[in-house]
């Protein structure tokens, strides 16, 4: 695949300098910021909400997109206000609604695009059904919840799979996902990246990110 987009994952950043993390990803080349949303409940951690996004935006000045991974139950409940923090992509899992084409339906009303994420063991045949509405599938190559876990090798047939059947929409995996394992993504047709401790742990956080998205061209 080539034009991967690269999206660090700030969740393992220092967390009370969260907007110079932000920065400082952008600064080394970020494509997009993925910020990781859990609430306790869909997941064993919890992380921040939409007024921290709204805080983000209005501290960014480089108008970046916020791809925002809810790892929440009851997805439906931060439409509209991540909508109105700033936030450009509305990222849900599958496991944690009863209609995913009603939230869809609102993600779009209210202008941002539409990703769909499923867990490690979730069958991708339960997402196909929702691709054609949708902008991006996330397979999950960790059990979502913490950052640096290993990668699942074993979810590279459900990218491929859905690299396959739709050969336009944008895949992306999450979890584990850094120099040593970008390829196998690449090979099964993944174009968006996200990678959290292979690049917050970097001194040089950019030539991880060339790195990553060169591997993708190759
Ligand atoms: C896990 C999160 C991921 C994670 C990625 O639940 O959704 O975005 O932070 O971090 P790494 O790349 O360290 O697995
Ligand atoms: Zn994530």
């Amino acid at each position: 695949a080539s034009g991967c987009k690269i999206g660090p994952s700030i969740l393992n950043s220092d967390l009370a300098n969260l907007g110079a993390e932000c920065l400082r990803m952008l600064d080394s080349g970020a494509d997009y910021l993925h910020l990781d949303v859990m609430d306790g409940h869909f997941v064993p951690n919890i992380t921040f909400g939409h007024p921290v996004v709204e805080s983000l935006q209005k501290q960014l000045g480089q108008d970046p997109f916020f791809d925002m991974h809810m790892m929440v139950s009851r997805p439906e409940q931060w439409v509209k206000p991540m909508a109105v923090a700033g936030a450009n992509q509305y990222t849900f899992h599958l496991e944690a609604t009863e209609n995913p084409g009603a939230l869809i339906k609102d993600i779009r009303e209210n202008g941002m695009k539409v990703g769909l994420a499923i867990k490690p063991g979730t069958t991708v045949e339960y997402l196909a059904p929702w691709a054609n509405q949708t902008d991006m599938a996330l397979v999950m190559t960790v059990e979502p919840g913490f950052g640096g876990q290993k990668f699942m090798e074993d979810m590279m047939p459900k990218v491929h799979w859905l690299r396959t059947q739709f050969p336009s929409l944008d895949i992306e995996v999450d979890g584990g996902v850094g120099p040593d394992t970008i390829h196998k993504c690449a090979e099964a047709g993944a174009n968006m990246i996200v990678s959290g401790s292979a690049i917050m742990r970097s001194d040089d956080p950019r030539s991880v990110i060339n790195l990553l998205r060169n591997a993708c061209s190759e």
